[in-house]
């Protein structure tokens, strides 16, 4: 009869384990130590760099099936909810486990909005960065740097603390990023228009130059909205990994989200839509796809953009992108990268290389060439992916928080390294050779 373990017979001993298969397809890791070659043996570990077989949590936010291009937040299709929601709804529903009524709702924007602004000493902090620093890193120091003006956010097990921070943080941060992109322009920093919605009052704070009062384009602002809502959480991808293992040490929300937006700002994560769009622009023109795609396939370059961790089909929230670009190009005009972009996935889906290594569009593919449409330059992008990813950061930390089976995040290694030596003087020394894990070749 079948049952719900796993046998395993450990061939050194003869000995025999059986272990309970749980709820997910999942066996305990530590399980695994029971089974050892002798007494004094630590016991077997699983060996899994960059977690590629690992779960680390157990989570209700989030769930994706790669294979079949699926992702639903709270069990909400992403589809439905970039069609009928918007960013401040998905947030209250990927925070709070359900979509609010009208009285919720209610409460929560004005909840949001009364945290928009931000001490003024944060301005000042801005001020000190170079006229060309990368908002993403302005970003990173800015988000930890409030941790030092909510010291209260220390009592992470405090739920009304908890609360608190995250209206705060939710609130905040579309005025940094704004903040950030008015220092690098030499522009004034436009404070918040609470009058506006979320995403309208970041084009405000973004655009609004000597105008009383800023009015969105509709159109715009509601393809903003919806690039919010597909990228607002993605389970246990390499940045909310960083805020749940940073926040693992319980240390406050403001500097776990610094760690989490430093993960993102990388090129393989949310620094992707950035060098997608360096790399549509030089490439330059359609008839050069075929020669980049060569040298893709020797291993020359990769093509930013494609592929993912989790997807092995396309990604849902890349064929949303890809149809927003057309709106969003009635009213800004066409963006001629797109035509490169078009043509590097037909090609690139009509090859074996990527067809047999199942790499399709990321939401990275398309998103940078709509941002860059908008008049936003380059290095904005992958903070339009940290704005909207914080209710996601915030809800998956929450959740670490409370869970009871969750301790401070500490990997295992394997020790492949020197035996015991001795120290000697450094006059009895040989002269050192290089060794391949040298830091550098050089003195
Ligand atoms: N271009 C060319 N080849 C690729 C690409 C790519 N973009 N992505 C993967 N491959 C190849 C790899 O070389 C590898 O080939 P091999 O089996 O011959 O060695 C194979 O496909 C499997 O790829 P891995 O690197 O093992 O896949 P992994 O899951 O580790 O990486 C990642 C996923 C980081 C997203 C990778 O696909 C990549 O670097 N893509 C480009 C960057 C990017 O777009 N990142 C954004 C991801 S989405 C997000 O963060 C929002």
């Amino acid at each position: 009869m079948a049952t719900n373990t796993l046998t395993v017979i450990d061939n050194r001993t003869g000995k025999r384990y059986e272990f309970p298969i749980e709820e997910g397809n999942v066996i305990r890791a530590t399980l695994l130590r029971q089974i050892k070659a002798s007494e004094d043996d630590y016991g077997l570990m699983s060996y899994d760099p960059a977690f590629t077989n690992t779960a680390a949590c157990k989570s209700r936010i989030t769930f994706i099936d790669g294979d079949k291009g699926i992702l639903r937040y709270r069990g909400y299709p992403i589809e439905e909810l970039a069609e009928h929601s918007n960013y401040l709804e998905t947030a209250y529903l990927i925070i709070k486990g359900e979509l609010p009524d009208e009285r919720h709702f209610a409460a929560w924007q004005n909840n949001i909005k009364i945290h928009t602004l931000v001490h003024e000493n944060i301005k000042r902090l801005m001020d000190g960065f170079r006229f060309d620093a990368h908002p993403m890193g302005m970003l990173v120091g800015t988000i930890g740097a409030l941790s030092t003006f909510y010291p209260e956010a220390a009592h992470i097990f405090d739920v009304e603390s908890r609360r608190l921070q995250t209206r705060r943080l939710i609130g905040k941060l579309p005025t940094l990023a704004a903040f950030a992109y008015r220092h690098s322009r030499g522009l004034p920093y436009v404070y918040p228009d609470n009058d506006l919605s979320y995403a309208g009052n970041f084009l405000s704070m973004l655009f609004k130059m000597t105008e009383l009062k800023y009015r969105p384009n509709p159109i715009l602002e509601r393809a903003l909205d919806v690039l919010f809502i597909l990228h607002a959480d993605h389970e246990q991808n390499c940045s909310t990994n960083a805020m749940r293992s940073v926040g693992s040490s319980h240390v406050d929300p403001y500097s776990a989200a610094a760690a989490a937006v430093a993960a993102l700002y990388g090129p393989l994560h949310g620094g992707a839509n950035e060098a997608v769009v360096r790399m549509l622009t030089e490439i330059g023109s359609t008839k050069r796809v075929p020669e980049v795609i060569k040298q893709v396939k020797a291993g020359e370059r990769l093509l930013y953009g494609f592929g993912h961790r989790v997807y092995k089909n396309y990604d849902p929230r890349a064929k949303i992108v890809r149809r927003l670009a057309n709106e969003v190009f009635e009213v800004t005009g066409k963006n001629p990268l797109i035509d490169i972009a078009l043509e590097l996935e037909r090609i690139a889906l009509e090859d074996d290389y990527f067809v047999s290594r199942k790499l399709y569009p990321n939401v990275d593919f398309y998103s940078g060439i709509i941002y860059q449409a908008m008049g936003l330059p380059t290095t904005m992008f992958p903070v339009m992916f940290a704005i909207p990813r914080t209710s996601g950061w915030l809800a998956q930390w929450s959740e670490m928080v409370r869970d009871s089976e969750q301790k401070i995040a500490r990997p295992r290694q394997v020790y492949i390294g020197e035996e015991l030596r001795h120290y000697a003087p450094i006059e009895t020394r040989p002269e050192p050779t290089q060794r391949e894990d040298a830091v550098s070749t050089e003195i």
